[in-house]
């Protein structure tokens, strides 16, 4: 990069604070999975205002910014190409809570605030805050609203979306657009935040939001519940519904082979006992704000009549229910250490998955006989971390647009999304570009020009190369 523009961006923020060491901006420079890797100028603001600055430099000398949270999204969007011209835009120092508002059960907090931090100074109030998922240790809010994050409490609470009443945002240009009014009705025009929200830092750097808060769950039932075949699934999920409504808060599908594997690679994580005799795994938490709600043994002895449950371990203690969660929560890990997987996350009608799962992984078996699947997912939301392996790990990489392309057709051809939680990012870019309606990529494109008429924002992700 141009001295000349490293030496205003040191004006901008402090020179402690650009880093232009190679070995020492590499930690910002390679994402969670290791797959992705790039080349920039680490910039690292404390504040709006130095954010604002560092934009309105990167503005007028036309420089490519990518900003970065946590790096979990698996799929390369927070990480810059390797030509060395972008500026790195590490949120992390900006990290404050600014006001926990019990009266209107709201936070404000910095974009840089990891999301289990949140989690327990909400908690010291006696609120909650929903929002979970395996990396919320190293998650941050900003990227988890950049990618409008789900986690396994959608079906109760929703997602980032649903979770956010006010955003700040810094535009390319460096304009500040404060809209953090946390209000729960405003109809006074467009809701402009929920265009950043899910943007994947395509249009402008979230810099602060206003959050919404709830009260802590009282009563807490959790169960790992094994299931004879898929079919049983979401007739489980049905069952719970019409017993227990709005009650249910998760409800994870979990393939066996991922239970094993989780405690053959992380040895601290332990099973309740053996899994060997279902295929497949449901994973159900029912929560109330009163002692009393629905029965969850009762439902599920139900469900053993009917023949949909085979096998299920209750949680006796909230530290059970925790542990059941470690295990759901540590899939990733477990597979990342493994590190043969194509990481999906696709999302169907419920009604649809237990035919497309069976349909899909046979046709890629039929072509791919290696394969080495590691199938799970947010079942209540219609979400299935569809991720194909192979064994030995290089054959899926080197099979990746062949497996990709069969898995999306099935996809496409049930009007599902190729991606429900983690975005596109790099990773999936092409595919995204090919099956997304082209009227629907067209308005898109027109957003991006009107908001990022230079095209700085994070480009190579999401959108098409701009022409210009
Ligand atoms: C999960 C991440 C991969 O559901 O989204 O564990
Ligand atoms: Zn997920």
């Amino acid at each position: 990069m141009d001295s000349e523009i490293i030496s205003r961006l040191k004006e901008a923020v402090g020179s402690d604070y650009v880093i232009t060491d190679e070995e020492k901006a590499r930690p910002f420079l390679i994402d969670w999975t290791k797959r992705f890797r790039g080349r920039a100028v680490v910039v690292r603001p404390g504040s709006t205002e130095e954010v604002s600055r560092v934009m309105a430099v990167a503005y007028d000398t036309r420089t490519p910014v990518v900003p970065q949270s946590g790096g979990t999204t698996l799929v390369g969007g927070s990480i810059p190409d390797d030509s060395g011209r972008a500026i790195l835009l590490s949120l992390g120092r900006m990290n404050r809570i600014e006001e926990i508002d019990t009266g209107n059960d709201t936070v404000t907090v910095e974009a840089g605030l990891i999301l289990e931090q949140l989690h327990r100074a909400v908690e010291e109030k006696g609120r909650f805050f929903p929002l979970s998922f395996g990396t919320q240790g190293s998650a941050q809010i900003g990227g988890a609203l950049a990618t409008n994050a789900g986690g396994t409490a959608v079906l109760r609470y929703g997602n980032m979306r649903d979770l956010c009443l006010g955003l700040e945002v810094v535009l390319p240009d460096g304009r500040v657009m404060t809209a953090l009014r946390g209000l729960r009705k405003d109809n006074t025009g467009y809701d402009l935040k929920q265009l950043f929200i899910g943007s994947e830092g395509t249009l402008g750097v979230i810099t602060r939001a206003v959050l919404k808060l709830f009260p802590i769950p009282r009563g807490r039932q959790t169960a790992l519940v094994g299931i004879p075949d898929l079919e049983s699934s979401v007739k489980l999920l049905d069952r719970v519904k019409a017993a227990a409504g709005s009650e249910l808060t998760g409800f994870e599908l979990i393939q066996r082979k991922c239970i094993e594997r989780v405690a053959e690679q992380l040895p601290g994580v332990e099973l309740p006992g053996p899994v060997d005799d279902c295929p497949w795994w449901i994973l159900a938490e029912l929560s109330s704000q009163a002692q009393e709600g629905a029965s969850l043994e009762a439902i599920l002895a139900e469900a053993f009549e009917a023949g949909e449950v085979a096998n299920a371990y209750l949680a006796q203690s909230l530290s059970d229910s925790e542990a059941f969660w470690r295990i759901r929560e540590s899939i990733p890990e477990a597979d990342a250490i493994v590190g043969n997987n194509l990481h999906n996350d696709v999302s169907l009608k419920i009604s649809l998955i237990p035919e497309f799962l069976e349909v899909t992984v046979k046709r890629l078996y039929d072509a791919y006989p290696w394969l080495d699947p590691s199938l799970y997912g947010h079942l209540g939301d219609g979400n299935i971390h569809f991720n194909i392996g192979s064994i030995p790990s290089n054959l899926a990489f080197e099979n990746e647009e062949g497996i990709r392309r069969i898995t999306y057709e099935e996809v496409v051809k049930r009007n599902g999304s190729i991606s429900a939680e983690h975005g596109i990012g790099q990773l999936k870019r092409g595919h995204f570009l090919a099956l997304k309606d082209p009227l629907e990529l067209e308005i898109m494109e027109r957003i991006s020009q009107a908001i990022d008429p230079r095209g700085i924002m994070n480009p190579g992700k999401l959108l098409a190369d701009r022409k210009d």
